[in-house]
Parts: structure tokens; C-alpha cells; sequence
């Protein structure tokens, strides 16, 4: 009976999640709703992203991770790729000097591949520079897709067993999850999705197995410290059980 006694992993028993994944979604509606370009949605997202790296380190929360373009957000017009593109070249280039002073460190997931050569090394960049940095990790989900994360995983580990490195009867949950993008860091503890909209969209669906999710309503250029608040002290009233009894009771 493999993992029957597996405890509740770190963090669990926090009323402060260790690791807050955030689906940062409506802001293309934040700017229809005030006639604005959908552009200006997405620089406005940008400012609350700001605002809550902040929020997320003074509330006690170790790793934060941000969607900020998925494997399927190709399928937008050229224009709007370009101007997200174009976000977030700006946003390491105006923002990674003030992350590293602030002692946040940067992390990337998603497929390099296919990227632009300068946008892989703003990303590489940003990862080095704050490697050592531990007050706060800034996990940034781009060109992200949780299924060809696992279909990543699941190539490497038929490769390992194709040239004789690896017996398939090791293949486990475990054996998989150290081959997705970055597997030192614990699995989100709450995911919050922001514009009303209720679904992962091919966010980290495997990390998601356990993690509490709370929905809220506003836009995410509208998301402060205090939708962060909120979303936490939704979180600390949840309880739970990962398959377990519950531990208040113990009935
Ligand atoms: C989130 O806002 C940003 C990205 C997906 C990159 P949207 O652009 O999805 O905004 P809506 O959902 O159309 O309002
Ligand atoms: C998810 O939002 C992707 C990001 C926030 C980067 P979408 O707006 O792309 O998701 P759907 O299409 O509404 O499911
Ligand atoms: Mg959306």
C-alpha cells in the first residue's frame, strides 16, 4: 500500500499557505468594461503583480507562483502575443533589479523552446542573478502547460527506459514528479483564480492534486493585498485532509 501513511506535506498545517499559485485571469475584461484596449488590461496586470510579490512576502508566503502566458494563449491574435511579449521583457528589464534587492528569487516554468532567443535570456538572467536569494520565490509560469509538462516528464523517463538506464516497475508518482520543471519546489498549498472564471486551464494540474482552491470574482488588474487576504483567510478555513481523517476530530 504505497504512500498510505504519507504525511501531510510541509506547510499543510499553516494558516499561512507555503506556496500560493495564482491564475492572474480578466484582464481583458477589466479593459472592455472601461473601454479600454485589452493591452492596457494586461500593463495594468502587470501592477498588480507588483503589488501582490509584495503582499505574498509581508504575509508570510515562501513561493508564489504567477500564470502569465499558457501553451494555448498562441491561439491569440499576434498583436495581443506581441504586447505580452512585450510586458513581460519590460517587466524583468524595469522590475529584476528591485526583486533582487528585495532578496526574491526567480524561477521559470514552461518550454524555452521555441521562444525568442532574447526573451530566453531575460529569463536566464533573472535566474541567475537571484539564485541565492531565499526571502521569496517568484515561480513564473510562461509558455506553461501542465500537460506537456507531464508529457515532458513521461518522454524523458521512456527515454531513460529505451537505453537500459531504468526499470519500468520504477515509474512512479514520485519518479515522474522529479522530472516536471521544478521539482524541489512543494506543491502549491492554494491556488487562486481571479475573474470569476472556475478551471485550471492547464495549470499545474498534477501539483493541483491537494491544493485548496479558492475563486474570486474581481479582475486580476483589480487583485491587491487585501484580495490576497482574503483568498489566505478563505484558505485557513478549509481543512485538510489529503485522503486522511480529519485531523480536528480524528473522526
Ligand atoms: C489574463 O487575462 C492574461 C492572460 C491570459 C495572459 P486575459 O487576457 O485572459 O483576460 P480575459 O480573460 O480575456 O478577460
Ligand atoms: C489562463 O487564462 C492563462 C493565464 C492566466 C496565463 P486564459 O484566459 O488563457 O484561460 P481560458 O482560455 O479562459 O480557459
Ligand atoms: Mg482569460
Amino acid at each position: 500500500m504505497p504512500n498510505a501513511a504519507a504525511p501531510a506535506p510541509e506547510g499543510s498545517d499553516r494558516s499561512v499557505p507555503l506556496h500560493v499559485a495564482i491564475i492572474m485571469d480578466g484582464n481583458g475584461r477589466w479593459a472592455a468594461a472601461r473601454g479600454l484596449p485589452r493591452a492596457e488590461g494586461h500593463r495594468r496586470g502587470v501592477e498588480a503583480l507588483r503589488r501582490v510579490v509584495r503582499a505574498a512576502h509581508e504575509l508570510g508566503v515562501l513561493y508564489l507562483t504567477i500564470f502569465s502566458f499558457s501553451s494555448e494563449n498562441w491561439s491569440r491574435p499576434a498583436t495581443e502575443i506581441g504586447d505580452l511579449f512585450g510586458l513581460l521583457r519590460r517587466f524583468i528589464r524595469n522590475d529584476l533589479a528591485t526583486l533582487h534587492s528585495d532578496g526574491v528569487r526567480v524561477r521559470v516554468i514552461g518550454e524555452r523552446e521555441g521562444l525568442e532567443p532574447d526573451i530566453c535570456t531575460l529569463l536566464n538572467e533573472a535566474e541567475e542573478l537571484t539564485r541565492a536569494n531565499t526571502k521569496l520565490n517568484l515561480v513564473v509560469a510562461f509558455n506553461y502547460g501542465s500537460r506537456q509538462e507531464i508529457a515532458g516528464a513521461a518522454q524523458r523517463l521512456a527515454r531513460e527506459v529505451a537505453e537500459g538506464k531504468r526499470d519500468p516497475a520504477s515509474i512512479d508518482a514520485d519518479a515522474l514528479g522529479q522530472y516536471l520543471d521544478a521539482p524541489e519546489i512543494p506543491d502549491p498549498d492554494l491556488i487562486i483564480r481571479t475573474s470569476g472564471e472556475q478551471r485550471l486551464s492547464n495549470f499545474l494540474m498534477w501539483q493541483a492534486a491537494y491544493s485548496e482552491l479558492v475563486f474570486v470574482p474581481i479582475h486580476w488588474p483589480d487583485f491587491d493585498k487585501a484580495a490576497l487576504e482574503s483568498a489566505i483567510a478563505e484558505y485557513a478555513r478549509r481543512e485538510r485532509r489529503f485522503g486522511g481523517l480529519a485531523a480536528k476530530t480524528g473522526s
